[in-house]
């Protein structure tokens, strides 16, 4: 079994970062000096796959040209002799096969993972959510790609543990562990943004998945769901009824860039993590903490 292609759904409006949002997509903005679609992108490379799907909207062409070459710029930096930074410019243009498809209106997560169907084709494929980033010693996907092929190439949803009183923030998984795994469980159901009384645990999705392309069938067939929008969740739960759906633990961190409190945080984190960014970071909060009096 082999996992090609990721579909990156990148079409949403990002109410929560505007007005930065107005004009810039929002998984343009930048952590540190790489745009957070970067970090996503990377994890799908490192994850094997080869071919990235995203599902845009209008505004959003300057996700597909960061990843296309720039030869104008790459010009200007032969003639300036910056090499270095050439060589990143050309790295990043030629990371990874990009495709796009539109979808014309925002009609959710699933309606956005839909319009990929012809694309992908008859193959599994992976989805990984544009404003969340996970970090960890292996791709987060990868993970998920092990998980589906140890469980004849089934459906695998990344799960984490979260505070019990945020399940309203995400798809809340119900199920059993396989015999002798704390890690994978056989998914019976999962509830799109449940109130923590109805949770049916604490453990949720941000965002990744490995799909067998029965999620088309499923995803052509559901109701408006959740906020009136055509709901991934409601088509995970077709399909678990119908064959089988695994949610695994990953190992990793994940940062919620989608919103602002979540992006700072990936902020000083990742600033904190990168071997040239740290020791600046490090006398910048020091001075911070002096400055303001923070305890
Ligand atoms: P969000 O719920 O975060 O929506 O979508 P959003 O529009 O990006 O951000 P806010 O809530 O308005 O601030 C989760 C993911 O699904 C994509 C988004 O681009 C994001 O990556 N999505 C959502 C679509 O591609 N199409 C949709 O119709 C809805």
């Amino acid at each position: 079994m082999k996992i090609r292609r990721a579909v990156i759904p990148v079409a949403g409006k990002g109410t929560r970062f505007l007005p930065a949002t107005k004009q810039t997509p929002k998984e343009m903005i930048p952590i540190i000096n790489l745009p957070m679609i970067h970090y996503v992108v990377e994890e799908a490379i490192l994850s094997g796959i080869e071919q990235v799907i995203f599902i845009t909207s209008s505004g959003k062409h300057a996700i597909e040209d960061y990843f296309d070459r720039n030869f104008e710029l790459e010009d200007f930096l032969i003639k300036n002799g910056k090499i270095k930074e050439l060589e990143l410019i050309q790295k990043i243009g030629k990371m990874v096969e990009v495709t796009s498809i539109r979808q014309k209106e925002q009609l959710g997560l699933g309606h956005a993972v839909l319009m990929a169907k012809d694309l992908v084709g008859n193959e599994p494929f992976a989805v990984i959510l544009g404003d969340e980033i996970v970090r960890g010693p292996h791709p987060v996907t990868k993970q998920l790609i092990e998980v589906a092929k140890k469980n004849n190439g089934a459906n695998v949803i990344g799960v984490m543990e979260i505070d019990p009183m945020e399940t309203y923030k995400y798809g809340v998984v119900k199920g059993e562990f396989n015999p002798g795994s704390k890690k994978t469980m056989r998914m019976s159901t999962m509830v799109e943004k449940p109130k923590p009384a109805d949770a049916p645990s604490n453990l949720a999705t941000p965002g990744r998945y490995v799909f067998r392309p029965e999620i088309f069938d499923a995803l052509k067939v559901i109701p408006k769901g959740v906020g009136g929008e055509y709901q991934l969740t409601d088509a995970i739960n077709l399909l678990a009824r119908e064959s089988e759906v695994y949610a695994h633990i990953f190992d990793g961190e994940r940062f919620d860039t989608g919103n602002i409190e979540g992006y700072l945080n990936a902020t000083i984190e990742f600033a904190l993590m990168d071997k040239d960014s740290e020791a600046m970071m490090r006398r910048l909060i020091k001075e911070k903490v002096e400055k303001y009096k923070i305890k």
